[in-house]
């Protein structure tokens, strides 16, 4: 229909005669000449219609907003002093000679360059709201990034193979999404949380090397990086050590950053410990943009006789730190008291501060409401070990180290944030060594701090039963700026340690046979060595387009409460759909 979108006209098709199609951003009547701005999926252009043509100009008198048109005209430069740098087609315009108005357009609920449309609006008219420029920018840079990801692991002999939807529940520690059977009354399909139990079997079948764009599913409280389904860049491998996975990874983000953003990005991640993460940073997803640190002081103040410090110094799970905030004086009573709520947030049942005004004058020269408790040595061993300087204020955080590490942690965030302390780039990095379990202490428990299939850093089940809290596992996460991108791990490929680890998780064998047979017994026959990993797919589009939250980069997310409202989904079905699952819903509940 048309011979050029809109967008892809400029000066050197002057003269030309060209048909575009496109909707109606906006029409202006001038009088005597009407403008109308066509939009297409390449950008807008100015179409001018002049009067010398009754019917048409009648025509072009009717065209509202969103009215979808074709219109044959001539290319022309815009007269001088009419031309718009800031708009990739504002040197030209066309002349309508024809015009046919392909579909006309109701009012819409909101103009499409409208920024303040409440986001309910925004998802209820989703198909308006992609009419909008950034958001096909973003659709198109996604298509872009998994065009680039499937060329590089074909390229390098990865094969896409499709795992089911309708599975059996996967352990990735998330709420089950279930899908009642209709020909096995009573039983239930789970959708998959990940692919990771197949992509492990597909290594057992020999496949080498898998990949697979795809939705995984969890019923879990949403977040600005969480949707009840996701996509992502599943990833899994044979006789490939941690080593070799990492660098053909980071090769690929190298060649991504490259080929979509034209950034340069730098091999060899940074690799740190989960353990100087969490002690430097309170966080497994350390934000290294920001140049601020938790300091460790506890060794300071268990003697001191202020208790808020004191307890958790003595307390082998407790952790007292402290967090510098260079001119962190100038924060006024009521930033404090604002940062105060926040950590609360995390569990912390205070934020004592101190303001360094001058830290040649002692005392005399610090202002805080816990100077009084703390004696000259405590101060002095504090100041020197976080290097505070005038004009710094440093936070503190007294408690089990969980808190501490997490308030702390999102402290130092929010602040880099607010005082502009974040540095321009891309900061990507590895972080390895997690501990295998988790301590429950409720009812003295282990979980696994990865999944249940990661292998632990010993090949012998004694040795880990030995010692399941000291245990570090063959996970790695990648993280940028701050947002774990993916994570993954070298698998148990031996059956007598996967059943060590899932007796260890309180799995006994009766439930073990129940929900992992299949794979303890694929484990039996001839298991290669095999690890992978999986991207979030969305979190890695947003972070890539600067947006805050993966629904920007979803065609069609859901709301907070997990809702479509474009579709209305979930909703009520028939009672003849239930009646074939056998399913009753709760009604008043009568005794018979
Ligand atoms: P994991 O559970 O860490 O690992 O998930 C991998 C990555 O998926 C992204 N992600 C999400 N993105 C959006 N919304 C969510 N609700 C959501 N949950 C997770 C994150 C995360 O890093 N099978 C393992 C991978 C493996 O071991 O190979 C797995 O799924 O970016
Ligand atoms: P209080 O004596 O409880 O009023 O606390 C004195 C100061 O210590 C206040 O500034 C509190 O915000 C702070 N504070 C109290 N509990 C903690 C804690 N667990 N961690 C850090 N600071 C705390």
């Amino acid at each position: 229909m048309r011979t050029h979108y809109c967008g892809e006209l400029n000066s050197t098709h002057i003269d030309q005669q060209v048909t575009v199609t496109g909707w109606v951003n906006r029409r202006r009547d001038h009088g005597g000449v009407i403008f109308v701005d066509l939009r297409d999926r390449e950008g807008i252009l100015q179409v001018v219609f002049d009067p010398d043509d009754a019917e048409m100009f009648a025509n072009a008198e009717r065209v509202r907003n969103e009215f979808v048109l074709k219109v044959t005209g001539k290319v022309r430069s815009r007269p001088e002093g009419t031309i718009n740098k800031d708009m990739p087609t504002g040197e030209i315009e066309i002349l309508g000679l024809q015009l046919e108005i392909l579909n006309e357009s109701e009012t819409p609920p909101f103009q499409i360059d409208d920024a303040d449309v409440h986001d309910d609006i925004r998802l209820k008219y989703r198909y308006i709201d992609l009419r909008k420029p950034e958001m096909q920018e973003r659709m198109r840079l996604r298509a872009k990034v998994t065009h680039f990801m499937r060329s590089f692991l074909e390229g390098d002999g990865f094969l896409d193979i499709e795992t089911p939807m309708l599975t059996r529940a996967t352990p990735e520690g998330a709420r089950d999404y279930l899908v009642p059977s209709r020909t096995h009354q009573g039983q239930f399909f789970a959708l998959p949380q990940s692919p990771q139990l197949f992509k492990q079997l597909l290594m057992m079948s020999g496949m080498d090397r898998y990949y697979q764009i795809v939705r995984c599913f969890r019923d879990e409280d949403l977040r600005a990086d969480r949707q009840p389904e996701f996509t992502q860049l599943d990833i899994e491998t044979s006789f490939m050590n941690e080593d070799d996975i990492m660098s053909e990874m980071e090769k690929m983000m190298q060649g991504l950053f490259k080929d979509v953003l034209d950034v340069d990005v730098e091999t060899n991640f940074l690799r740190m410990t989960y353990a100087e993460a969490m002690e430097r940073f309170g966080s497994d997803k350390p934000d290294l943009r920001i140049d601020l640190e938790l300091v460790t002081i506890s060794d300071l103040l268990a003697d001191v006789e202020f208790k808020v410090f004191s307890s958790p110094a003595k307390d082998p799970k407790g952790r007292v730190a402290a967090l510098r905030v260079p001119g962190g004086t100038s924060l006024s009573r009521k930033q404090i008291d604002d940062y105060t709520k926040y950590v609360s947030r995390y569990g912390a049942r205070g934020l004592a501060y101190i303001k360094c005004n001058d830290v040649a004058a002692g005392r005399e020269g610090l202002q805080s409401p816990i100077l009084k408790f703390l004696p000259d040595e405590a101060i002095d061993a504090i100041l020197q070990r976080t290097g505070a300087e005038s004009g710094d204020l440093i936070f503190f955080g007294a408690d089990t180290e969980k808190v501490v590490n997490e308030s702390l942690g999102a402290l130092r965030v929010k602040v880099g944030q607010d005082l502009n302390l974040v540095a321009e780039g891309w900061s990507f990095l590895w972080v390895v060594d997690f501990p295998m379990f988790d301590h429950v202490a409720e009812d003295n428990s282990w979980t696994a701090l990865h999944h249940p299939f990661t292998a632990p850093n010993t090949e012998d089940p004694a040795e880990l039963e030995a010692n399941p809290g000291g245990m570090l596992s063959r996970a790695y996460d990648m993280i940028l700026n701050g947002v774990e991108l993916g994570g993954g791990s070298i698998r148990i490929h031996k059956v007598d340690m996967q059943q060590k680890v899932l007796t260890l998780l309180g799995i006994d064998s009766q439930e073990a046979e129940d929900k992992f047979g299949f794979l303890l017994n694929a484990l039996k026959f001839g298991c290669p060595p095999h690890g992978g990993i999986a991207f979030g797919l969305d979190r890695l589009i947003m972070l890539m387009t600067s947006t805050n939250s993966i629904r920007d980069v979803m065609a069609f997310p859901k709301t907070q409460t997990a809702a479509c409202l474009l579709t209305s989904a979930p909703s009520e079905v028939s009672e003849r759909q239930l009646k074939d699952l056998s399913i009753r819903l709760r009604k008043p509940v009568i005794e018979e």
